[in-house]
């Protein structure tokens, strides 16, 4: 596996392989990996000739301080993982690398970034816009995976590839979860113990309203989903909106065949985990 630090060097390592005609496949990630990053890579790893990976904490998508300075790293661990996934480059630059110390540019998204992660945490998708799109063009990657449980950020980068005229295939892989329903985050790494043995009810609350979506409206949904969440002093809800799945306008009654999520953010233990559940 070849680490690359800086722009040029990933540059010339990928165009060796592009020049020899082979495909790549890109995983961006923060680092601090776990099962779901797996997921992401072993399909990197089986669909393309060469794998890429970039481990890179963004600071830019970040727009509490705090959540940025807590944001669990450990590169060492980070570069075993992906070695032992087959990865053929990864990327760890640092920041200055990244951005030259210039100003980011200012990615806009319409409507697919007025709402939940978008509305919640202003200019979050803008980074995440400035890091991806450099990734891209950077290791002219054919396809790059990323994980559902992010599927805002799956909408905003399908545009964002659109904006950039790229033809960069995007693939949404579905969410890894642990054996008792929470999917995998590195966050909940910064969870108790006692936290941790409760946030699968994340999971469980959404499930059990997805097992109602025959008997009630949208809006009995979501209120099913608050007041489970009432009942559980632990969590703070945040936000859980039921959206449409290729516009992410809030669905208030359901058209015949509209696919709808439902999408939530909630608070464990001083922590800000997120998940979804697909109503189709
Ligand atoms: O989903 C993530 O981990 C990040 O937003 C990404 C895509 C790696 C960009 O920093």
């Amino acid at each position: 596996m070849k680490i690359c630090k800086t722009v040029s060097e990933l540059e010339s390592a990928v165009s060796a392989f592009k020049t020899a005609g082979k495909s790549i496949g890109l995983v961006p990630t923060m680092g601090a990996l776990h099962d779901g990053h797996i997921s992401l890579f072993n399909r990197a790893r089986n669909e393309n000739d060469v794998f890429v990976a970039s481990v890179f904490v963004n600071p830019i998508q970040f727009n509490n301080k705090e959540d940025f300075e807590k944001y669990p790293r450990d590169e060492q661990a980070d570069l075993s993982v992906l070695e032992k996934c087959g990865c053929d480059i990864v990327f760890t630059p640092t920041p200055e690398e990244v951005y030259q110390n210039q100003t980011p540019e200012t990615w806009t998204f319409g409507e697919l970034e007025q709402v939940m992660e978008g509305k919640q945490r202003p200019g979050h998708f803008s980074g995440v816009a400035n890091i991806v799109s450099r990734l891209f063009t950077w290791t002219k990657a054919d396809k790059a995976y990323f994980g559902e449980k992010d599927y805002q950020q799956i909408l905003i980068i399908k545009d964002m590839v659109r904006q950039m005229g790229s033809s960069i295939e995007i693939i949404p892989c579905p969410i890894y979860r642990e054996s008792d329903g929470l999917a995998a985050s590195s966050r909940n790494k910064r969870l108790s113990q006692q936290a941790r043995a409760i946030a699968p009810k994340i999971h469980e609350i959404l499930t059990k309203s997805y097992q109602q979506k025959d008997f009630l409206s949208l809006s009995q949904i979501k209120s099913f989903v608050e007041t489970e969440f009432d009942k559980l002093k632990e969590f703070e809800l945040e936000y859980f909106t039921l959206a449409d799945a290729d516009t992410l306008k809030v669905v208030k009654v359901k058209e015949p065949n509209q696919k709808v999520i439902g999408f939530i953010a909630v608070w464990l233990d001083g922590v800000r985990l997120i998940d979804i559940q697909k109503y189709f």
